[in-house]
């Protein structure tokens, strides 16, 4: 039997809230320091019970900002199909307390037109996520990624007439490099429609937004910075100190190939995880912490394929400021 409108968010939910949001850049947004991703977990493919469990356990500890794109799933487009039906059930009497971004960037149907950064895609791909998703609005769209071909100012126009559209609140950009930032923040703020917030990937094993500057870009130009694999999809946790489990992400190796667990970067994970026992600490939670520390950070985008392993997460999210 399906259990419509029953769920009852947690009334202590916000009870931690001082410690629980940042404000993202110099905007009127606060994120919670944590933040769902729904890239892999969230699919056709999951069972949507233990999506449904996940998000309640999210939204009952304040995590209010939920991240999906055009095509996480798998297969494409059903984390925001799912995501629709989680809002049919539960969590319709909550919008107003939710923060939901999505993205267009990476391919997502056949042709010319399902793919990168021109208008025609970036408009008809939130056209397609919004009936997806049941919703009117989302509050950030995301370009998903820089498209080295199209003009930027191309991209960068279509986002400000989302949000003239009413069809986004606020704007994003993900994974573009510094030079191409810089134009996208400058073109954005003479249009009225300041950059929010950039999100790129930011962890222990790849500090390249340090390294490369965007980050301290964004710090100066009061953008938010939210980090995408934080643990590095599951390498800074403890799911591959002793082998790879059966139902792990890397046993499935779409996007995370066992390739990449060499006996070098074994025994890195190895020295890290026992840092963090020294701090009395999950290997997962230090990782956290680390990015939260970060001059500039304002979230970090977790993914967990269970209840368990969000509450790890949330953890580190008690850490101060
Ligand atoms: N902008 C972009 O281009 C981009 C790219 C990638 C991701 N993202 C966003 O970032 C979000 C997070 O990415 P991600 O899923 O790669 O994040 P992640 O948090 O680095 O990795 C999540 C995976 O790590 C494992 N894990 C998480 N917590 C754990 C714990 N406490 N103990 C043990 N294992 C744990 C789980 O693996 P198992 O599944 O094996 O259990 C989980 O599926 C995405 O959902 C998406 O919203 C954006």
């Amino acid at each position: 039997m399906e259990l419509k409108g029953i769920y009852q968010a947690d009334a202590a939910r916000y009870d931690q809230s001082e410690n629980l949001y940042r404000r993202c850049g110099r905007s009127g947004v606060l994120l919670p320091k944590i933040s769902l991703g729904f890239w892999k977990n969230f699919g056709g493919v999951n069972p949507y019970e233990r999506s449904r469990a996940i998000t309640h356990y999210a939204f009952d500890h304040g995590i209010t900002h939920f991240d999906l794109a055009n095509n996480y799933g798998p297969p494409y487009g059903t984390a925001e199909e799912n995501f629709g039906r989680l809002m049919d059930d539960d969590f319709r009497p909550y919008r107003d307390e939710l923060f939901i971004s999505t993205k267009a960037g990476y391919d997502m149907w056949p042709g010319p037109y399902g793919n990168w950064g021109s208008r025609k895609y970036l408009m008809a791909s939130l056209d397609q996520s919004l009936k997806r998703m049941h919703l009117d609005y989302v509050d950030l769209f995301y370009s998903h990624r820089y498209d080295p071909e199209t003009p930027l100012e191309e991209t960068l126009q279509a986002l400000v007439d989302i949000v003239r559209q009413g069809k986004a609140l606020y704007v994003g950009i993900s994974r573009w490099p510094l030079e191409a930032l810089k134009v996208a923040e400058k073109y954005l703020r003479e249009h009225d429609t300041p950059l929010l917030i950039y999100q790129g990937r930011l962890n222990l094993l790849d500090r390249a937004p340090i390294e490369e500057g965007e980050l301290q870009f964004c710090f100066e130009h009061g953008i938010g910075f939210i980090s995408f694999s934080p643990l590095a999809q599951g390498l800074l946790t403890d799911r591959y100190l002793n082998g790879i489990p059966e139902d792990s992400r890397m046993a499935r190796g779409v996007t995370l190939k066992e390739d990449v667990l060499t006996p070098e970067l074994l025994q890195k994970l190895h020295e890290l995880n026992s840092q963090a026992a020294l701090r009395g600490e999950t290997l997962a939670e230090m990782a956290l912490r680390w990015i939260l520390e970060q001059k500039g950070v304002t979230s970090v985008i977790v993914g967990a394929s269970s209840v368990a392993q969000l509450a790890t997460n949330l953890k580190a999210g008690v850490v101060k400021g």
